[in-house]
């Protein structure tokens, strides 16, 4: 099967779900699963399943939850950072206000385990109901620290609260699915291809093109949130200017150009790019412990897509 024909089943079964008797929340849901997305979780559940040796059909229901998981985090990720832009369009507090936006979240955080209870096993429902306590927790540790610098380590418990959990739950559940037993290995793989992920999207927000991404650029450290880019030049830039613009109730445009150009011209660009690839080696690494196989190549193909990704 081809890419697009996974993309296109994904597609299929992501509106079929939509089904509450509510219109605001059908309405809701819809808007945000229809705005688009790169379907990076469905894939890869789906691509885990057949590297273990299933067919990737099997985990079309069970990557689909993931991915309303996903939807779910974004909802409740634009109410907390009073985005307004999301997917290309209006985000979905803007048009439909903060408190449906948090309820058409929980619905389909709800919907999810749902489906995991219906097409899923007990372990699953076990990994993916952890998964969303920790990007909750991640979440709420990044908002503790709003307006602060905060060290490596601080930074990777946040990423792999908010972000890799969710990509270790991915693999996990489509390895389960697929016949593997080795929870904690595909767990580690997901991780690694998470924090990759996030790392570059935190580096997108330097460097990216809000117009291709779909969700504008520089918001980070307009929100006060110091991320890799940042932290991992702290000792080639002025600190006590970083600060200054974290701590802001309002940062200029100003502001915002010149910090990261600080930021940039310290290399901060370079450095996160070479932070992910050494998760996405890792990676690879993990991913020698499977036969090689078409599957576990579009997982490789998937990690190199996750560093080289402008969206
Ligand atoms: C955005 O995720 C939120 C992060 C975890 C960085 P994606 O970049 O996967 O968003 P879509 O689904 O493609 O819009
Ligand atoms: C990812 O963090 C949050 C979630 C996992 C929901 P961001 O706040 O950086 O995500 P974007 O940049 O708004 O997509
Ligand atoms: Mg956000
Ligand atoms: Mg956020
Ligand atoms: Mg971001």
């Amino acid at each position: 099967m081809s890419k697009t024909e996974f993309l296109e089943s994904i597609e299929e079964e992501l509106l079929k779900n939509i089904d509450s008797r509510v219109k605001l929340i059908l309405e809701t849901g819809e808007y945000l699963i229809r705005g688009g997305g790169k379907r990076v979780r469905p894939l890869l559940t789906m691509f885990s399943c057949g590297m273990c040796g299933g067919e990737p059909n099997q985990a079309l229901k069970l990557g689909v939850a993931l991915e309303y998981i996903h939807a779910a985090s974004l909802l409740h990720d634009d109410v907390v950072d009073g985005a307004e832009k999301r997917r290309g369009k209006e985000s979905a507090n803007l048009l439909f206000g903060n408190g449906v936006a948090v309820l058409t979240g929980d619905y389909m955080y709800a919907k999810a385990l749902h489906i995991f209870s219906t097409y899923g096993t007990m372990q699953m429902i076990r990994i993916v109901s952890r998964a969303v306590m920790d990007m909750a927790e991640g979440q709420v540790l990044e908002l503790s620290r709003v307006g602060e610098i905060i060290s490596e380590e601080e930074y990777f418990r946040i990423i792999d609260g908010k972000t890799s959990a969710l990509f270790a739950a991915c693999v996990a559940v489509g390895g389960l699915a697929g016949g593997c037993t080795d929870e904690r290995l595909l767990y580690e793989i997901g991780l690694s291809l998470g924090r990759a992920f996030q790392l570059i999207d935190d580096l997108l927000d330097y460097v990216g093109d809000g117009k291709k991404l779909g969700k504008p650029v520089g918001n980070d450290i307009r929100e006060g949130k110091a991320t890799y880019p940042l932290i991992s030049v702290l000792d080639k830039i002025d600190v006590g200017y970083a600060k200054e613009v974290l701590g802001k109730a309002k940062v200029s445009d100003e502001e915002v150009r010149r910090l990261r150009d600080m930021v940039l011209e310290a290399g901060g660009d370079y450095e996160t790019k070479r932070r992910a690839q050494e998760e996405v080696y890792r990676v690879k690494t993990l991913l020698s412990g499977f036969s090689p196989g078409e599957y576990r190549s579009r997982i490789e193909e998937m990690a190199d897509f996750i560093i080289s990704r402008s969206v």
